[in-house]
C-alpha cells in the first residue's frame, strides 16, 4: 500500500516535470525560435526642430536593451547633435515623454553626423562589414539563417523615400536589400517599424509577403505621420505619435507574451491621427514582440505615463513650434523675433510650392490642365529612375532637402510629372531654368 502510494507520488512528479518540459518544447516549437536578434535603429534627421526622432531612437535603443540584446547586436546610427545642443535646457538628456525618463543614457554612437547615410544604413542592415571598415564603430548585422532582425526608424519621408541627414532612401533600394538578405539567409524573419509621412509609400504593393518580413508604418503611402508632446522647457517636440505607442507599450506590457498583432492594434488604435499600416507577411504577426525586442523580462517597474494628445502633423512641426514660441515669449523683443522667424518659414513655404507648380508648367509645356492634376494627388511611381533623377535635382539646384524639409511635401508632383511619361530629361532641365 504503502509502496502504491510512493510510487504514485513519484508518477506524479515525474509526469508533471515532463509536462514542463513538454509544455516548454511545444512553446519553442510553436516559434521555432532560437537564434539571435539583431537590431538596426535609426534617426534620419538632425535639428533640434526635429528633437523627437533621436528621442524616439534612443528610446528604442533603450527598449531593446532592457529586453536583454546585447550591445554587439545592436547598431545604432543618428546624427547626435540634439543631447549637447546649445538649445538643449538638459545638456546630455534627452527624454521622449514630458514625465518620462533620460533615454540618452548609455546609448551606443555606432555611427553619427555624416556617417548617418542610406548607403552606410544599408551595409549595415545587410551585414556588409568589409564596407564600414573604419566608419564609426564599423558594427554590422551578422545575422545567419536562424535569427531575427528588427530596423526601426524614425524621421521625415516623402512619397517611395525615407530621408536621411543629407540625402534619401529609396523604397526600391530597401525591398532589393532585404530580397538580398532573404536570399543570402540572413534572417529567419525580419520586422521592420517605420515611422514616416507616407511611410506607408515604401511597402505598398512592393514589399513582398513570401520572404519572412512583416513591417508596420506610421502612416499610408499618402498621409503625413504625426509629432505630439511638446515640451514648454525645451521648446519641441519631444516624440511621434506611432512611436511612443509602440515604444510605450513595450515598456508597459509583457513582451515576452504579447504578439506582434496585439502591438500593430495597440498602436494603430492609439494613432488615432495618421493610419498605421502593416504589410508583408502578416503571419509573422503571431510571433512573441519579445522575439524581436528582446526575451528578457524588463527590470524597469515604472507606471505608465499619462496619455496626452497633442498631434500635430510632422511637416508642421516648425510652425508649431514657432507659434508656442510666440506664445510662451516673455519679452516683446523675443515675440517679434520669433514672428519674423514664422514670417520667413511660411514664405519659404509658398516659395518652394510655387517652385515645384512652375517646374510643372514648364516640363508639360504649359499645359494648365495637365499641371493641374500633377499637383493634386499621389504620385504611383512606376519610374523609380526618373523619380529619383527628379528629386536629385531638385535637391541639387532649387532647395536642399534638408535644409527645406517642406520640400518633401512638395516632390510628389516631380512623381506625378514621371507618372505622366514626361522624359525625365525634359523635367531635369525644367528644374534647372526655373532654379536657375
Ligand atoms: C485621439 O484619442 C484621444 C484619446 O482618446 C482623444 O483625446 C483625441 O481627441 C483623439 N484625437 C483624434 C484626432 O481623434
Amino acid at each position: 500500500m504503502k509502496g502504491s502510494v510512493a510510487f504514485i507520488l513519484v508518477f506524479v512528479a515525474l509526469s508533471q516535470a515532463t509536462f514542463v518540459q513538454q509544455f516548454e518544447k511545444l512553446n519553442r516549437a510553436r516559434n521555432n525560435f532560437d537564434g539571435k536578434i539583431w537590431a538596426v535603429v535609426v534617426a534620419g534627421s538632425n535639428g533640434y526642430y526635429n528633437y523627437r526622432h533621436q528621442a524616439d531612437t534612443c528610446h528604442a535603443y533603450q527598449v531593446l536593451r532592457n529586453h536583454g540584446i546585447p550591445d554587439e547586436q545592436i547598431v545604432v546610427m543618428m546624427y547626435d547633435d540634439v543631447a549637447n545642443s546649445e538649445e538643449n535646457p538638459t545638456p546630455g538628456i534627452l527624454i521622449n515623454h514630458p514625465n518620462g525618463p533620460d533615454v540618452y543614457k548609455g546609448v551606443p554612437k555606432d555611427y553619427t553626423g555624416k556617417d548617418v547615410t542610406p548607403e552606410n544604413f544599408l551595409n549595415v542592415l545587410t551585414g556588409n562589414s568589409r564596407a564600414m571598415l573604419g566608419t564609426g564603430s564599423g558594427k554590422v548585422i551578422k545575422s545567419g539563417p536562424n535569427d531575427h532582425v528588427f530596423v526601426y526608424f524614425a524621421d521625415h519621408g516623402a512619397p517611395g523615400l525615407i530621408a536621411f541627414p543629407t540625402s534619401e532612401l529609396y523604397k526600391n533600394d530597401l525591398n532589393n536589400a532585404i530580397e538580398t538578405m532573404h536570399q543570402r539567409k540572413r534572417y529567419k524573419q525580419l520586422v521592420l517599424y517605420v515611422e514616416a509621412c507616407e511611410s506607408g509609400s515604401m511597402f505598398d504593393n512592393l514589399l513582398k509577403t513570401d520572404i519572412n518580413v512583416f513591417a508596420t508604418t506610421a502612416a499610408n503611402p499618402s498621409e503625413s505621420s504625426y509629432a505630439c508632446y511638446f515640451d514648454e522647457k525645451r521648446k519641441t517636440y519631444l516624440g511621434d505619435r506611432y512611436s511612443v505607442s509602440w515604444l510605450e507599450d513595450s515598456d508597459n506590457e509583457n513582451i515576452e507574451m504579447e504578439t506582434l498583432h496585439k502591438q500593430y492594434e495597440v498602436t494603430k488604435k492609439k494613432t488615432n491621427t495618421s493610419h498605421v499600416m502593416q504589410y508583408g507577411d502578416t503571419t509573422i504577426s503571431h510571433e512573441i514582440v519579445g522575439f524581436f525586442q528582446g526575451e528578457k523580462p524588463s527590470a524597469l517597474n515604472n507606471a505608465p505615463l499619462p496619455p496626452i494628445y497633442d498631434d500635430v502633423p510632422s511637416p508642421d512641426v516648425p510652425i508649431h513650434i514657432l507659434q508656442r514660441k510666440i506664445e510662451l515669449a516673455t519679452s516683446h523683443d523675443d515675440k517679434l523675433k520669433y514672428k519674423v522667424l514664422l514670417e520667413k518659414e511660411q514664405e519659404i513655404r509658398r516659395r518652394i510650392s510655387w517652385t515645384v507648380k512652375t517646374i510643372a508648367f514648364h516640363s508639360t509645356e504649359g499645359d494648365k490642365e495637365l499641371t493641374e492634376l500633377t499637383t493634386l494627388s499621389k504620385p504611383s511611381l512606376n519610374d523609380m529612375e526618373c523619380y529619383k533623377a527628379a528629386v536629385q535635382e531638385f535637391d541639387n539646384t532649387c532647395f536642399e532637402l534638408d535644409d527645406f524639409e517642406y520640400g518633401y511635401r512638395q516632390i510628389f508632383v516631380l512623381g506625378n510629372l514621371c507618372d505622366a511619361g514626361i522624359p525625365v530629361e525634359k523635367i531635369m532641365s525644367s528644374i534647372r531654368i526655373i532654379c536657375h
